[in-house]
């Protein structure tokens, strides 16, 4: 059974596809650590990432293979585990550019069905519902305010504590701004599946969103 999870930045696909994996025995593919390592790879080449030309060139010597280890998935790119450096704030806006480039895509959602094709997956990124695995046993599009997604993520980087409030409103712009790029970008862009269903997660906590997406599985399934 392969399950695709899609939606903006800070929904909470992750955490959520992660737990989904667990619970059903699947692996989980976040296939938006396979663009923050394209990303990671043009930082590393000094590659200008508005040059389109210059990012097509260069992606063909990045070697991002996946492997799971203890159930946790690590990216390597050019034989060397990048996984630790991946989430960070600059990788994450510069993968939304490159992620626009058709050569880049190309390569990456190959690598994405080809784990499809060998195990069942729990995957989530933007175009997993519509291109990667139209064909998907379940597809979710989970989405939550920007402030909330902002929130979220000004209290991981604050270990939990409240953060300021001037820090979650320049989260907040950055999510929007890359909302509007990943919602408008030519191929593949982020919109919902039309057989995907919706999840809002702005009220819900990760128990009760993970329960929702396991009581669809098992309804699919024919449990
Ligand atoms: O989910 P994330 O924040 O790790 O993704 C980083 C960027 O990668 C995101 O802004 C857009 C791009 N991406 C994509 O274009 N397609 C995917 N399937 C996953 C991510």
């Amino acid at each position: 059974m392969n399950i695709a999870i899609d939606g903006p930045a800070g929904a909470g696909k992750s955490t959520i596809a992660k737990k989904t994996a667990e619970a059903l025995g699947s692996i989980y593919v976040d296939t938006g650590a396979m663009y923050r390592a394209m990303a990671m790879h043009m930082i590393n080449e000094k590659v200008d990432i508005s040059d389109q030309a210059a990012v097509e060139r260069a992606c063909v010597s990045a070697d991002i293979t996946i492997r799971h280890i203890d159930g946790a998935q690590h990216v390597f790119l050019n034989g060397g585990d990048v996984t630790p450096g991946l989430r960070a704030e600059e990788v994450g806006n510069a993968a939304s550019t490159v992620s626009k480039y058709g050569a880049v895509r190309e390569r990456l959602v190959e690598l994405q069905r080809a784990l499809a094709a060998e195990e069942d997956v729990v995957m989530d990124g933007r175009d997993i519902g519509t291109v990667v695995l139209p064909d998907a046993d379940l597809k979710i599009f989970l989405t939550a305010r920007p402030y909330v997604r902002a929130l979220r993520r000004a209290k991981e980087l604050c270990g939990g504590e409240v953060p300021p409030e001037e820090m979650v409103s320049g989260i907040e712009e950055e999510i929007r701004k890359r909302d509007e790029q990943d919602m408008t970008r030519e191929i593949s862009p982020l919109v919902r599946a039309d057989d995907a269903v919706p999840v809002d997660s702005s009220d819900l906590s990760i128990e009760e969103v993970t329960e929702k997406i396991l009581s669809l599985a098992a309804e699919r399934r024919g449990d």
